[in-house]
Formats: structure tokens, sequence, C-alpha cells
């Protein structure tokens, strides 16, 4: 199917990259950003920085870079600004979060001196384990989103962006369910005016955003725009939103290795995983309420890649673990172990050990650096409402009610590039090739 029709809207001016939670994800992206810009490093681990996209047949040799072949806004247009509880700015925060080398901060240091956090919407309601004086006050939520909806807008004059994009790298909230409140926006504008204990403080930022005309992404696990009410107000503003939780370390191994075992039809009896963490996420994990956020969204990725109804023999009785341990010394260099106790032919049973020393924020920065130009790309090519297509980047990628997710990295991939393809009047790839041999 050829798609003649999407005007996409020229990257003209700079966008605005607004983020509540300036903490070790998001201060590794700004600064990654300027390095880049600097020629101090690559933006390894970014597709539209260094990925290539095949066009036509395999003889027609069309593989441009993505960002030569879709109109991205560039590294140079983007303006950051955010919302944290804790007043530092972002080289401040960057220097704790102890992510990059110093000598490298100290090479961008005026430039993230300047970013320095607005006071945030908070509670500890929804992240116990942390407090901060840098917060704002309101007799309501309602107050508060109307705030935040006045900091957008401040934002947006005195940096003279162009447009915005909001995305969510701030804490993981407890474990909420969908409610009633959150059916509506009438119950959700009701729920806000009456404080109601249903609304956490992402879905705020998320109803300023939207109310804001910025499309808004979620890199937690928390259910934050994943309501009714948000992704119909979405719709009505015509605006694309996606989430959730940013697919890096583990559960990025998951989702590489379990379609490979599906693939070859290898039985599995069970996945064990287990990590030490150190830094504030990690911390704020240690809250069993958050971590229960974060395993509903991890857990759920191998049942649906591997559809145990589906393969009875193969996938029916699988016992699948996971925990994260809180271990300070480790900071953001994480440790994850994997056991993965597999099954061949006749049943003879193997095993697959995993030990991947992985840097958390320096597999997520180039995540936040992707969606980023993708929503804005989306949302100047007047897509709205949920895009499946970014699923490729998200632990628990949000899909339409009736559908099931699709976890598949490789087939995440396939309907990234599809749409870029689709997008610009390009025919979709479906690696049949017959035509080669006829
Ligand atoms: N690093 C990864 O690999 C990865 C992967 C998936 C998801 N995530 C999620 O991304 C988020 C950020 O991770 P991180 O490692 O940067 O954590 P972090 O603790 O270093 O940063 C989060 C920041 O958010 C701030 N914050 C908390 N609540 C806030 C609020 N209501 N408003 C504004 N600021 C608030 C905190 O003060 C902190 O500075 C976490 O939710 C984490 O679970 C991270």
């Amino acid at each position: 199917m050829i798609n003649r029709n999407m005007t996409i809207e020229k990257p003209k001016g700079t966008v605005g990259v607004l983020i509540p939670g300036l903490g070790a994800v998001s201060t590794t992206l700004i600064a990654g950003v300027y390095a880049v810009l600097r020629g101090l490093a690559k933006p390894v681990g970014s597709l539209t920085q260094m990925a290539t996209i095949r066009l036509g047949k395999r003889t027609e040799k069309r593989t441009p870079m993505i960002k030569d072949f879709v109109p991205l806004a560039k590294l140079e247009d983007l303006e950051f600004g955010g919302w944290d509880i804790f007043p530092d700015n972002c080289y401040e925060s960057a220097v704790k979060a102890g992510v990059l080398d110093g000598r490298l901060l100290e090479k961008i240091r005026p430039q993230l001196e300047a970013i320095k956090p607005m006071s945030a919407v908070f509670s500890r309601d929804y992240v116990r384990k942390l407090d901060g004086p840098n917060v704002k006050k309101g007799a309501t939520k309602y107050d508060l989103a109307l705030q935040l909806i006045e900091d957008c807008k401040h934002f947006q004059e005195e940096k003279k962006v162009s447009r915005c994009i909001m995305i969510w790298c701030a804490s993981t909230e407890v474990f909420l369910k969908p409610t009633p409140v959150h059916t509506t926006m009438e119950s959700f504008e009701r729920g806000l005016k009456n404080n109601a204990p249903e609304i956490a403080p992402s879905m705020i930022y998320a109803y300023a955003a939207l109310k804001s005309g910025i499309p808004f992404a979620n890199g937690a696990p928390n259910l934050t725009i994943d309501i009714p009410a948000l992704t119909q107000l979405a719709r009505e503003q015509n605006l694309p939103i996606c989430g959730k939780d940013f697919k890096t370390g583990q559960t990025l191994m998951k989702t590489i290795i379990a379609p490979g075992l599906k693939a070859r039809m290898l039985g599995l009896n069970g996945w064990f995983s287990t990590n030490i963490l150190g830094n504030r996420d990690g911390e704020v994990l240690d809250d069993p309420d958050s971590f229960k956020t974060k395993e509903e969204s991890k857990l759920s990725v191998l049942e649906y890649i591997l559809q145990p109804r589906m393969y009875p023999d193969l996938y029916g009785n699988i016992s699948h673990k996971v925990s994260i341990h809180y271990y300070p010394p480790r900071r953001d260099n994480k440790e994850g172990w994997d056991n993965i106790d597999i099954f061949g032919w006749l049943g003879y049973d193997m095993q697959i050990k995993i030990d991947f020393l992985c840097r958390d924020s320096i597999l997520a920065a180039p995540i936040v650096l992707d969606v980023v130009l993708f929503m804005d790309l989306a949302k100047r090519s007047g897509m709205s409402g949920i895009q499946e297509w970014l699923s490729f980047y998200f632990k628990s990628p949000m899909h339409a009610p009736e559908l099931y997710p699709e976890h598949d990295l490789f087939i995440q991939l396939m309907k990234l590039k599809n749409t870029l393809r689709y997008m610009c009047g390009e025919e979709p790839i479906t690696h049949l090739g017959l035509e080669y041999y006829d």
C-alpha cells in the first residue's frame, strides 16, 4: 500500500523538549546532544541519527539515512527545559547522577548550567522514597495543572520555540489501575478539582501538555496517559501520544532473545531475571508499590511474544520471575542476570545465562532523543492519538484497546520503518522477495 496523501509540514524553527524529571536519563540525553553537536562523541544507539532505511527493491540500492529520508528536526534545533523536585541545574544533576565522565561534562558546562528546573508537581503519595523542596503549591490538582500550562506557555515564549514535545523522565510512581475518574474528560476534570487520589502527578503533566497543544510521551511504566480520558483528549487535540517505559537493559535483551527461541520453536520452562542497580531510580524502585508498576511492565513481555495459548507444548508452563535490588555501589551501572531454562528436540533441556553489565542511562538517552524527534515528525504529519509504530522504544507499548501489544523487537522495527516509508509515499517492505526469481 503506497500512501500518496500525507503531507508533512517542514521542521521550521526550534523544538522545545519539555522534560518532567531532570535526573540521570534526561541529563545524559541533554549532555549527549551538546557533546554530539560539539563533535566530542557519536550518538550511538539512536536510529534517527545513525540508522539507514532501505527503499524499494534490493536491486535499486537505495538506502538513505533515516534523517535524510524523513524531515526530522536537527539536533541544533532542540531547546531543553524541564521540572524537578530538586533545584539542581542540569550540570549539577548530571554530576550527581554520575553517568558521564566529569571531563566531558566540563566541556559543555555552561550550556548545562543554563538549564534550571521549574518547580515540580509532586506528592510523596505517589513516589514515597523521594522528597525535595522545588515543588509547586496549589489548593487543587486543577490549580497545579493551570500552573504547568502557564510554565509551558512561558517556556515557549521565552525560548521562542515553534513547537514542543513533553516526555516524562521522572521517577516511577506507585501502581495505579484505571478507575471511573479516568474514563471521561468530565470525570477527570472533576477529579482534578476534587483532588481525586486516582490522579497522579504524571497525569497532571500529561493533561497540561495536551491542553497546551503539546504531544506527550511516557518513559516510565506509570499509568499516566494510558487512560481513556487522556487518549481521547489527545485525539480531540490532534496530538500524538506514546509510552510506556523505555525499553533498555534486561527487557531489551528479552525482546531480542525470546523471538529467536520462538522462531526456532524451542521451548521454555522458565526465565529468571534479577538486577542490581544503585542510582536514584533504583532507590525509588525499592518501594514495593513503585516496583509493582515496573514489575507489571517487565512481566508482560514474554507472554505476548511467546503466545502460550497458541503453543501450550512449548510455552504453556513458564515460570517468569523479575526482581530489582537497590545496591548503591553500582550507581547507574546496572548488572542484570538472566537464567533461561529452555528445551529442544524430544524435550531435552538446556540453559542460557546472560550477565549484562549495562549502563541504564546510556541505553535510555538515545531512546529519548528518537522518541522526541519522531513525535515531532508525527505531529507535523497530522498523526494523532496512540503512536503504535513507536512500540520499538517501550517495554509496555500503548495500543488500541482491541489489540494486543507487539513486543517482538524485530516486528517493532519493521513497523517503525514501514511507517516512515508510508509517511513519505514509499512502498512498505514485506521481505517476500519472489520477484527477484521470476
Ligand atoms: N534508565 C533506564 O534505563 C530506564 C528505562 C526505562 C524507564 N526508565 C524510567 O525513566 C525514569 C527516569 O529514570 P532516571 O534513571 O533518570 O531516574 P532519576 O531518579 O535519576 O531521575 C528522575 C528525576 O525525576 C524527579 N522527579 C520525581 N518526581 C517528579 C515529578 N513529579 N516532577 C518532576 N520531577 C520529578 C526526581 O527528583 C529525579 O531527579 C524513571 O521512571 C525510570 O523508571 C529508565
